[in-house]
């Protein structure tokens, strides 16, 4: 268990994908991060956890760019991206994919023209290029030779892969859940789990970010769990640090008791 500040950097000896510095962002009077710093590690899954409303969601749009911090620093891959120009950001964006809850699909168009769209946007291939590329993330995701199939006719677990295949479509090198299993039933819940181990076996020095409330998943798959409790990364570790942790603020995090510092429901 450690938290940055007992960590100096210089004891770090490989590069880590994300570095937070520092960052601080307030929305009208509310400070949602109030100095965050962290390091998430190259090749890793890395869960982010907390209660609701303690800042995960904005936590993964300032890694995305979407948002920006009031102050602090904020590296992508080595790369500074603090006060960076918005095509920095682009080309930074370009490396992260981003699963939505949902999926986000296009109702009106083929799964292979979803899957497509992104690459449409961002890269200039001949068609035979593109139904390759469509075709083989397809088969990634487990849902080969559907590249004709109707957004509509599929399963909710067969959505969540084509939501998959369209997050990769531009083979980024970090791969962002939010909340991929919050209202699902069990049995999707566990096939994105399965999904998010699979992707990260299947693609070499992926490093994957997840933010999740279902504590037991995040134990099972985590690498290293990041814990962002009032604006600050108030612990990370290994899952047994954390199930090991005499911490009152963790210990109930990870039972979800009513009661202790917490002091209301976790979820
Ligand atoms: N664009 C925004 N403008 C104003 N407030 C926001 C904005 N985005 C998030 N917030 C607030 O920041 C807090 C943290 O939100 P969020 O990161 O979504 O929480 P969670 O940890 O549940 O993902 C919430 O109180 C939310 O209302
Ligand atoms: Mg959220």
């Amino acid at each position: 268990m450690s938290s940055r500040s007992t960590i100096p950097s210089a004891a770090v000896n490989h590069s880590p994908v994300v570095v937070f510095n520092d960052v601080r962002k307030t929305f009208a009077q509310q400070q949602v991060l109030r100095g965050l710093s962290f390091e998430l590690q190259r090749g890793e899954i890395s869960f982010i956890i907390g209660r609701s409303g303690e800042g995960k969601s904005v936590t993964i749009k300032h890694i995305i760019g979407v948002l920006h911090p009031d102050s602090g620093e904020i590296f992508v891959n080595g790369e500074k991206l603090t006060h960076a120009p918005e095509t920095k950001w682009i080309e930074a964006r370009r490396n992260m994919g981003l699963l939505f809850q949902d999926g986000a699909l296009f109702d009106s168009m083929s799964v292979g023209e979803n899957v497509a769209f992104p690459i449409r946007e961002f890269e200039k291939l001949t068609p035979k290029e593109l139904t390759q590329r469509v075709d083989s993330l397809l088969e990634l995701v487990g849902l080969p030779g559907y590249g004709n199939a109707k957004v509509p006719d599929l399963s909710i677990g067969q959505r969540k892969r084509v939501g998959l295949a369209r997050a990769l479509a531009l083979n980024p090198s970090i791969l962002l859940y939010d909340e991929p299993t919050t209202g699902m039933d069990p049995l999707i819940s566990e096939l994105i789990d399965s999904l998010i181990i699979e992707m990260q076996q299947k693609i070499p020095g992926l490093s994957s970010v997840v933010i999740s409330h279902d504590i037991q998943s995040v134990l099972r798959l985590a690498d290293r769990i990041f814990f962002l409790h009032e604006g600050k990364m108030y612990a990370t570790g290994r899952p047994v640090d954390f199930t090991t942790s005499t911490d009152p603020v963790i210990r109930q995090f990870i039972t979800g008791s009513l009661h202790g510092p917490l002091g209301k429901p976790i979820a």
